[in-house]
């Protein structure tokens, strides 16, 4: 079927379409409807049926004789560790630490947040929260304590699964220490965590607290997966967003796993022979779809991945790992091919291997600058697929569709809408913009499946933030526009968010962390260009009159504290100390145009300004950034 004809087949009837997509997937109970929409504007998808997500990943393919394929192949640079493990070996493990979880009664609704690096073990604890209907809270690694507190308190799990060390390049990060902390900080207390000692780095265990992932999982049954409702929630993923509250985003079992298992040959063109290697993290988006759920659901095999592109070794090893395990496709932030490109701009490490069997390369999580694409095209010798995607949607947005024989690849632009996506570019009154031209990107609701219906204990946060701008469509916080052949251009954000190095980022929580800081009057944070992250946030302060502290003395303390609170992902390590913030008479600060001035694109000063003089000062501050 053509993409045009899978388009039309949705949008003639979309409960239809999505009812013959759910028939491949394995469920203890029918749907009462499709949908229901009876709490307009929000809906939920397939109520009242019921499933069990790790039961379709691991055990449905075992059943069917496929427990000695190749499920996960683990390859970890940073420790040159190597191993394969079959669906059964995956199951194995999984369903022992399901039984871990339950003897210290965690169950069906409980919260278990996860805090590991790229480990097998953070694979099949995944899994084993989905085996027994408990809902995962997974936080990366680059976290401080500070985030990892905010998280354990909106989320109250019953217990935490953590890995002793991460290993950067160069460097062992203790996860155990950074753990206690935030234990310490949240107001919630956790009484239980599993923590999987590394050889590298074992971590001193709390006693009465803390225990032995291998011990208690050698001392437990294996659990047999429980049935769930199809509107359950499989996990809780926190993501930045307009303020500096985290907003957990809530995703359902049954919607998620159709929309899921439907992408893997709709988008990817993936059958269950392919290896298929998402090169993120487990503490993103994209490593909770297309590392784990996505190519499991599939039957195929994934590529667990405990590296950078570049430095562990060199920038081969992405070359060397699709040639090693013959990964037929693979999807990577734009950014990773840039520091790729930054090391080998002629691609001769490409050379070194037998790429023969490589079909495509997948790009997200930030605009994907055409030097790049047309740079990975060249070199690589396979279409170079950018595509659209959110935390929030869990799947692409819009792409260009393998499996439904759309190739037609225009650089910068992400593509067309996916079957289930209905995108409209809307100007402030919610009207239609024409072709061309920039606006809001809007999807009417409702979302298809997969999409988050709610906020962790925060449905109006939900509505007010996605459902209230636009009546009747969900707004995607993306502006750009949709061009005469009806393909979606991705160009910025409308609210505090920058991306940077793939990674999403609020400026909205750095400036709260700076405004925290006692000789800071006034502060803004803005996502400036990058030529390798794309974006990384610059921070504008203003000093308390009579402060006797130095103002590099300030700057680093604003360095330090973001690190501290936020994380080393903030990458925040240019701040500017200036006189005044350019502002509108009523006081809001002019960040848009000093972004806009930042990145030397155009801008025009706003009638509205206070005092146009201060531009000057800022853009003196740009020039000597
Ligand atoms: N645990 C602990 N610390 C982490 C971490 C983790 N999981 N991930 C990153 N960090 C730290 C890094 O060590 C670094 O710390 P430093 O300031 O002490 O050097 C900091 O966070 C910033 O890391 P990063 O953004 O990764 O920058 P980098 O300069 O180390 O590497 C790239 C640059 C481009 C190689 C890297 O960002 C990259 O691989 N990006 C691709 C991201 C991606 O695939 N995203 C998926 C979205 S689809
Ligand atoms: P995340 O929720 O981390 O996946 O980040 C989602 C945001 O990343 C989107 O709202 C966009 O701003 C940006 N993004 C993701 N994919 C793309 C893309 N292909 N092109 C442009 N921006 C993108």
């Amino acid at each position: 079927m053509s993409y045009e004809e899978e388009y039309d087949l949705w949008q003639d009837n979309p409960e239809q379409y999505w009812e013959k997509k759910a028939q491949n997937i394995t469920w203890y109970k029918k749907w009462t409807n499709v949908i229901d929409e009876s709490k307009k504007p929000l809906w939920s998808w397939f109520p009242n049926a019921e499933l069990n997500t790790c039961y379709n990943c691991l055990d449905f393919h075992i059943n069917n004789g496929k427990g000695n394929k190749a499920a996960l192949i683990y390859d970890s640079p940073v420790t040159e560790q190597k191993k394969i493990y079959t669906y059964s070996d995956l199951l194995n493990k999984t369903a022992r630490i399901a039984g871990a979880l339950k003897s210290f009664n965690v169950g069906k609704g409980d919260r278990v947040l996860i805090y590991m690096p790229m480990i097998p073990e953070a694979v099949t604890s995944m899994l084993a929260c989905a085996r027994i209907g408990a809902i995962h809270v997974v936080v990366f690694g680059g976290f401080a304590p500070n985030e990892l507190a905010t998280r354990i308190n909106d989320s109250k799990p019953k217990l935490i699964i953590a890995g002793s060390c991460g290993i950067e390049p160069g460097k062992i990060i203790s996860y155990k220490p950074m753990l206690d902390k935030a234990i310490e900080l949240s107001d919630y207390k956790v009484n239980t965590c599993f923590i999987y000692q590394r050889e590298i780095l074992k971590a001193d265990l709390q006693k009465g607290r803390d225990y032995d992932l291998e011990s208690v999982i050698e001392q437990s049954d294996p659990a047999p997966p429980v049935p769930v409702k199809a509107t359950d929630p499989l996990y809780i993923l926190y993501t930045s967003g307009t303020t500096g509250d985290p907003k957990g985003m809530v995703r359902d079992n049954g919607g998620h796993a159709v929309a899921l298992k439907t992408s893997m040959e709709m988008v990817y063109g993936i059958n269950s022979q392919d290896v298929f290697w998402a090169a993120s993290d487990i503490g993103w988006v994209v490593g909770h779809s297309y590392i784990v759920y996505g190519p499991l659901l599939k039957g195929c095999t994934t590529v667990l991945f405990e590296g950078k592109p570049v430095g562990t070794p060199d920038a081969g090893v992405f070359w060397r790992v699709i040639s090693e395990y013959n990964v037929s496709v693979m999807f990577t932030a734009p950014t990773a091919l840039r520091a790729i490109k930054r090391e080998d701009p002629e691609g001769k490490e490409i050379q070194k291997y037998n790429l023969d069997n490589f079909k495509m390369l997948f790009l997200a999580g930030e605009r994907a600058d055409p030097p790049t694409i047309q740079w990975a095209e060249k070199n690589l010798n396979v279409p170079v697929i950018d595509h659209w995607w959110q935390t929030e949607t869990g799947w692409t947005i819009a792409g260009n569709f393998s499996g439904l024989g759309l190739f037609n690849v225009k650089h910068g632009s992400t593509g067309k809408p996916s079957p289930g996506f209905d995108v409209q570019c809307l100007d402030d009154n919610g009207n239609p913009k024409a072709s061309g031209e920039i606006g809001s990107l809007a999807i009417k609701l409702p979302l298809p499946p997969s999409c988050s219906t709610t906020l962790w204990n925060n449905e109006e946060r939900y509505k007010s933030t996605y459902l209230e701008q636009f009546k009747g469509w969900y707004t995607s916080a993306d502006a750009g526009y949709i061009d005469n052949d009806g393909y979606i251009w991705v160009m910025s954000r409308t609210d505090d968010i920058i991306n940077c190095a793939g990674h999403r980022l609020s400026t909205g929580a750095m400036e709260e962390v700076l405004a925290k800081h006692p000789d800071v009057a006034e502060c803004a944070v803005l996502g400036i260009k990058d030529e390798l992250k794309g974006q990384v946030p610059m921070g504008f302060i203003v000093l308390n009159s009579g402060t006797t502290n130095s103002a590099d003395n300030i700057v680093n303390d604003a360095i330090k504290m973001v690190r501290e609170e936020i994380g080393p992902v903030a990458s925040f390590r240019k701040v500017k100390v200036v006189k005044r913030l350019p502002k509108t008479r009523s006081g809001k600060i002019l960040r848009s145009t000093m972004a806009a001035i930042a990145d030397g694109s155009h801008y025009r000063i706003p009638a509205t300004i206070d005092d146009p003089d201060i531009l000057e000062e800022i853009k003196l501050a740009l020039k000597q950034r």
